[in-house]
């Protein structure tokens, strides 16, 4: 059995993902999550698929006596991944103080207790949002950070530097920052995936959505941009493929083999897709037929964003390897698992 890891946010939907990564890779799994974006049973689907059941804590990560006892119990911690963080961008900006004081206070609490128990790995998710609409494409870590388009988007700026300070400041550990592109798709067991509480704000969801009948028809939101179909280009990363990035940061910080203290990449495929071009894919791979209408934009929507990913590829030995098609494809079957379950 290779460290201990805790995953913070773990039964959410990238954190379970990682944990079945690292259980395949030999790691040991302790997740702490509050389950206010998640439920409990993701436990048994993790299970379901590695044959293990981790370790699972319900706390809020923003009680720091629980986050204490947390460390206290599950001895020997070498490396932790923050998922932990409200994530949806609309509500981020109808109430900023929730997103500031989770996403932040469950940071600092983190940053304060990290030390204490020895723990010298950090992995933080952060977001391509941090580059707003970058100025060069593909972009890489070296391009400035762009003014938040949201506190969302902020609460990830602003982490990013309070890890770097911390470091700087002569911190134990080392960290390294993902910047995740647009996270899609699901386990190919279907076993896990993604489960947006209300109507999907995200795209995909919304898809399969609306191809399973739950919504009656998709927005393209946009399709006077300047792109060549008009609508607006994502870089889409399968969420598998995401979470064996995570191994691999907490391998190469655990291993030593961190160049720096802190480290940045870039997730994402490197190629970027329009709307039309994913909904086209998406009925391709499926045989699926989608209804979509021509909407307006969407207030705050930038433009065409897609990863330079070399850096990952090279210096962190990650490269996105699942087609697109393949990708839709899972994304597709944890729609129709979860109609089977009665869940949609
Ligand atoms: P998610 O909501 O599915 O997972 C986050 C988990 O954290 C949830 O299970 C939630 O219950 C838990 N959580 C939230 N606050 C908590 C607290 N105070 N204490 C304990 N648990 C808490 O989201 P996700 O899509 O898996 O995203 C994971 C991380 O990646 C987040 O930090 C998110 O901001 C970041 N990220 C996501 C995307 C994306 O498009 N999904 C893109 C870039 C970055
Ligand atoms: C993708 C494209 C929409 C829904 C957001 C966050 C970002 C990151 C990922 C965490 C856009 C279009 C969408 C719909 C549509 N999260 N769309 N109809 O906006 O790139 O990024 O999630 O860090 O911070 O901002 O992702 O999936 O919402 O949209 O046409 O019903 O699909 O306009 O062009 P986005 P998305």
């Amino acid at each position: 059995m290779k460290a201990k890891i805790l995953v913070t946010g773990g039964a959410g939907y990238i954190g379970s993902h990682t944990t079945v990564e690292l259980q395949n890779a030999g790691y040991e799994v302790v997740i702490l999550d509050n389950l206010s974006n998640s439920n409990a049973e993701v436990i048994d689907g993790i299970e379901r698929i590695t044959g293990i059941r981790p370790a699972f804590e319900k706390m809020d990560m923003q009680d720091k006596e629980a986050l204490r006892r947390l460390f206290e119990k599950h001895k020997g911690i070498k490396g932790v991944i923050n998922f932990a963080a409200s994530k949806a961008v609309g509500e981020s900006v109808k109430k900023p103080l929730l997103y500031y004081r989770n996403n932040l206070v469950t940071m600092l609490n983190l940053l304060d207790l990290m030390p204490e128990y020895g723990v010298e790995a950090l992995v933080f998710s952060s977001s391509c949002t941090v580059y707003g609409q970058p100025d060069v494409l593909p972009v890489d870590e070296t391009a400035p950070i762009k003014p938040a388009l949201s506190p969302y988007g902020n609460t990830k700026q602003i982490c990013e530097e309070i890890i770097t300070d911390t470091i700087h400041a002569g911190a134990p550990f080392k960290s390294i920052l993902l910047r995740y592109f647009n996270p899609i798709g699901a386990h190919p067991s279907a076993e896990i995936g993604e489960l947006p509480l209300g109507t999907p704000q995200n795209l995909l969801p919304y898809i399969t959505q609306t191809a399973i009948g739950v919504r009656e028809q998709l927005s393209v939101f946009g399709d006077d941009y300047d792109t060549p179909d008009g609508s607006c280009i994502r870089d889409y990363i399968y969420v598998v493929d995401l979470a064996k990035a995570h191994v691999k940061a907490i391998e190469r910080m655990l291993e030593n083999k961190s160049q720096d203290n802190v480290e940045i990449f870039n997730l994402g495929t490197g190629k970027g897709v329009s709307v039309l071009e994913l909904i086209h894919t998406f009925e391709e791979a499926t045989g699926v037929k989608l209804r979509y209408k021509i909407a307006g934009r969407r207030e705050g929507d930038i433009t065409q964003v897609w990863a330079d990913p070399r850096k990952a590829n090279t210096v962190l030995g990650w490269k996105a390897e699942t087609s697109l098609a393949d990708t839709l494809k899972s994304a597709w079957n944890w729609q129709l698992h979860l109609r089977e379950k009665g869940i949609m």
